[in-house]
């Protein structure tokens, strides 16, 4: 049986096998259809439509679509088991082509390494001196994204796939941005393949790259099997992970302390890195270093929200409610398909502001109306408060173990270089009277400092972290239960209230 699947930029024919789902056979190709969920049927994003042929309407369809878009032909790809051949569309901004993104400055290398950043969405490869002299960056979507677009959905896929096919979805990643690199600059490629890759990713990451078991991680105390330092071989390269920190605070977070430790930032503060898997860290006047991960959901990333999206083009990024009517900024100035976390933060703030969303998160109308086809449902909003209270509640109770206030909070991660500072303040992400800054990508920046400097000092300060390190597992809190129901409603726009005044 075959079935003919219709993408943005070819058509592909598939050997369709019996019991698995069309959303496996796409996986399987290639085609990258977004599946937040993992296939289970809860987050209605793997979306294909029957250009010809017949595919069974499933209970989940009628949750997932209109009556409407069912007559159309819209299924669910992770539900669908094909019985007849059949020709599918995968729409444009479901379709996840993978075409690597490449950013080259004119520096003279002398001594070059090779860093990588393993993101659960994104990976980075770079060639440089340091982080202030990388001559040439690839940036490519994870090709795991199609094992789930969370830590803890891939962790299920690594437990029904086995961690090797997310080990070479990871390698295939890797491979196509090494190509780039070796391609656009071989003579620099060539010197600094002498040395290890240094790799940082969260600790899912570090364990699909080294194919470590991942049973410790996904059940509860969700600890790595390993958290030394790692080296092993992809064909004939040294990749180098750096110590993980416990949980699922990763080498990512170990190469952004390196990063902060150089820049020699006076202590004390916080480091944040905002994602579906956000990590925090304290850096105590007396030197401590108080960690922990919160599972905020994809969210931020466009997931879980319905007319939600990654920031890609089309994507609402910027809002601002004037005069009685939504203005919006879209990526690449392409017509509005969705929104993504830099919007959605804009939205709920001004909605807030401007009192269409009162303080527990209730909807004074039946939705936020962007535009003709993108708007937020009660619904979206409940799940940003679950996402935004996840975090808010972790810096309050690292803040609190601490004991003392960072002068400052660092944001880390490419999400946050796009936040609106206010939005932030006025939802209460983060606490509204402690100044922030962002870094941009600590963990690319903190890879090459670990790559630059002599082992000797490496392994000092790994030892460092060691000996300070002190982490803080939410659930196990006394305290979590009462904060994070206190989280959930929007309080600091009293706040902003009084400032006002
Ligand atoms: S609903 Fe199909 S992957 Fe989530």
């Amino acid at each position: 049986m075959k079935v003919s699947v219709i993408t943005t930029d070819e058509q592909i024919s598939l050997n369709v096998q019996p019991g698995l789902t069309l959303l496996d056979h796409l996986k399987h190709n290639e085609v990258y259809v977004s599946s937040i969920c993992g296939g289970v049927g809860t987050c209605h994003k793997c979306r294909v439509k029957i250009e010809n042929g017949f595919l069974p309407i499933r209970d989940i369809d009628h949750k997932a679509f209109s009556s409407e878009e069912l007559k159309e032909g819209w299924r669910l790809s992770c539900q669908s088991r094909p019985r007849i051949n059949c020709t599918i569309r995968v729409p444009s901004v479901e379709n996840l082509r993978l075409q690597p993104r490449t950013l080259l400055r004119d520096i003279t290398l002398y001594d070059p390494v090779i860093v990588c950043d393993l993101g659960s969405t994104g990976v980075v490869v770079g060639i440089g001196d340091g982080y202030d002299a990388v001559s040439i960056e690839v940036h490519l979507l994870n090709k795991q994204i199609r094992y789930g677009a969370d830590v803890m959905t891939r962790l299920h896929s690594a437990q029904r796939f086995g961690v090797k096919a997310l080990q070479d979805s990871l390698y295939k990643t890797l491979r196509q941005c090494l190509k780039v690199l070796e391609e656009k600059d071989p003579e620099n490629y060539s010197k600094a393949v002498k040395k290890p890759i240094i790799c940082s990713g969260n600790s899912a990451m570090v364990s699909f790259l080294q194919n470590f078991d991942i049973t410790p991680l996904a059940v509860s105390p969700f600890q790595p099997e390993h958290t030394k330092k790692t080296q092993s071989h992809l064909d004939s390269l040294i990749i180098e992970t750096p110590p993980l920190l416990g949980g699922f605070i990763g080498a990512d977070t170990t190469a952004v302390l390196a990063y902060m430790f150089d820049l020699k930032i006076p202590t004390p503060y916080m480091m944040i890195d905002i994602g579906t898997n956000t990590e925090i860290v304290f850096l105590t006047s007396d030197g401590k270093i108080i960690f922990t991960s919160t599972p905020a959901g994809p969210a931020f990333e466009g997931g879980s929200i319905t007319k939600g999206m990654r920031a890609e083009p089309g994507a609402i990024s910027k809002l601002k409610y004037e005069n009685n009517e939504w203005h919006f900024e879209t990526i690449g100035h392409d017509t509005p398909k969705g929104i993504c976390g830099s919007g959605l933060i804009d939205a709920i703030a001004q909605g807030l502001k401007n009192k269409l969303i009162e303080q527990d998160g209730f909807l004074k109308e039946s939705s936020l109306q962007f535009c003709e086809r993108v708007y937020l449902t009660i619904d979206d909003i409940r799940e940003f408060q679950l996402a935004k209270s996840a975090i808010r509640t972790a810096v309050d109770m690292l803040i609190d173990r601490a004991n003392e206030k960072p002068q400052k909070i660092y944001l880390a991660g490419n999400f946050a270089e796009n936040l609106n500072q206010d939005s932030i303040k006025l939802i209460g992400l983060l606490p509204p009277d402690i100044p922030m800054e962002t870094i941009g990508n600590g963990s690319f920046k903190g890879s090459f400092t670990l790559a630059t400097k002599p082992y000797i000092v490496c392994n000092q300060f790994y030892e460092h972290v060691d000996s300070k390190k002190q982490h803080i597992e939410l659930a196990l809190q006394d305290d979590f239960q009462e904060r994070f129901v206190h989280h959930l409603n929007f309080h600091e726009i009293e706040y902003e209230s009084k400032l006002t005044q």
